[in-house]
């Protein structure tokens, strides 16, 4: 397995590397989430790169870049024993230099949902997503439903600049008790955790209720996420899964996505509903 943490050693490592290339975009602190992504590429490619780069234009000024968890050791243990073939470690520097001035700015639906919570954060994603395909050029790239507009973003991005991956697109990866496996999970103090279950519960009540009505759903949803005294709802959505454009009917398959303050944590989750 070759680290590499300039463009240029990147470039000459990938020169005469066996085709079809894989790429795994992380932030690092892997977990079974990445490593599920990281197997899929390992099984559908002749050659595996893996990046880790905590992009700090992704985070808001009052959001957790300094505590984002990090672990390099760890990291490249699970990376080597995954059979990965390339860890693509670049600095800030390398990424954004002095004079980087040109940003990528993804359409309306970037918006909505996270955008509206977190404002300017898909625009980042979008153009680390973008620099990091023209850099890495793989044939296939892989990301995980659990972030489900980042996926509709990457998508979006790539086929406008015909950046010239394929996007493959992981299940999301959970723990036994429901939760969707997240780096920010640590952040959560045991009795947080158990909290946190409820935003799997209400994506199982949703599936459950089995309503077309989004109000009636909604409604449901917020009274068992509030009944849970340690969370607090930011959103509740149910869109178009290729838009998210929000719906009234649930006439056609509808992405439901919440996301919940638990804690200094906040985690998002999602699920497709199917009409009744
Ligand atoms: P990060 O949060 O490290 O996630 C890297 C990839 O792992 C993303 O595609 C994410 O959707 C996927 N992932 C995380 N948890 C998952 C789970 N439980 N099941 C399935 N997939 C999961 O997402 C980012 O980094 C960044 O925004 C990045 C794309 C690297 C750009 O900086």
């Amino acid at each position: 397995m070759k680290i590499i943490e300039t463009l240029s050693g990147l470039k000459s490592e990938l020169l005469d590397s066996q085709s079809p290339l894989g790429l795994v975009p992380t932030m690092g602190f892997l977990h079974e989430g990445h490593m599920a992504l990281i197997r899929r590429a390992r099984a559908d490619n002749a050659t595996v790169a893996v990046s880790i780069f905590v992009n700090p234009a992704q985070f808001g000024p009052k959001e957790d870049l300094s505590s984002y968890p990090r672990d390099m050791v760890g990291d490249l243990a699970k990376l080597e024993n995954a059979h990965v073939d390339v860890v693509f470690v670049p600095s800030t520097e390398e990424v954004y230099p002095e004079d980087f001035d040109t940003h990528v700015e993804p359409g309306e639906m970037a918006e909505r949902l996270e955008g509206a919570s977190r404002p300017g954060h898909l625009q980042s994603v979008a153009t680390v997503v973008c620099k990091l395909l023209s850099m890495v050029r793989p044939d296939r790239v892989y990301f995980g439903q659990k972030d489900a507009q980042q996926v509709l973003v990457v998508k979006r991005v790539n086929a406008d600049l015909n950046l010239g991956a394929e996007v493959v697109v992981v299940p999301t990866v959970r723990a036994p008790d429901g939760i969707a496996i997240s780096s920010r999970n640590i952040y959560l103090k045991p009795a947080e955790r158990e909290a946190a279950t409820v935003l799997h519960r209400a994506l199982l009540l949703a599936a459950k209720l089995d309503s077309n009505d989004v109000l009636e759903t909604k409604l449901c949803l917020r009274k068992l996420i509030e009944g849970e005294e340690l969370a607090a709802v930011d959103y509740i959505s149910v869109a178009d899964p290729e838009t998210l454009k929000e719906m009234e009917v649930i006439d056609r398959p509808a992405l439901l996505s919440i996301a919940v303050w638990i804690g200094k944590a906040r985690l998002i989750d999602n699920v497709l509903l199917k009409p009744r």
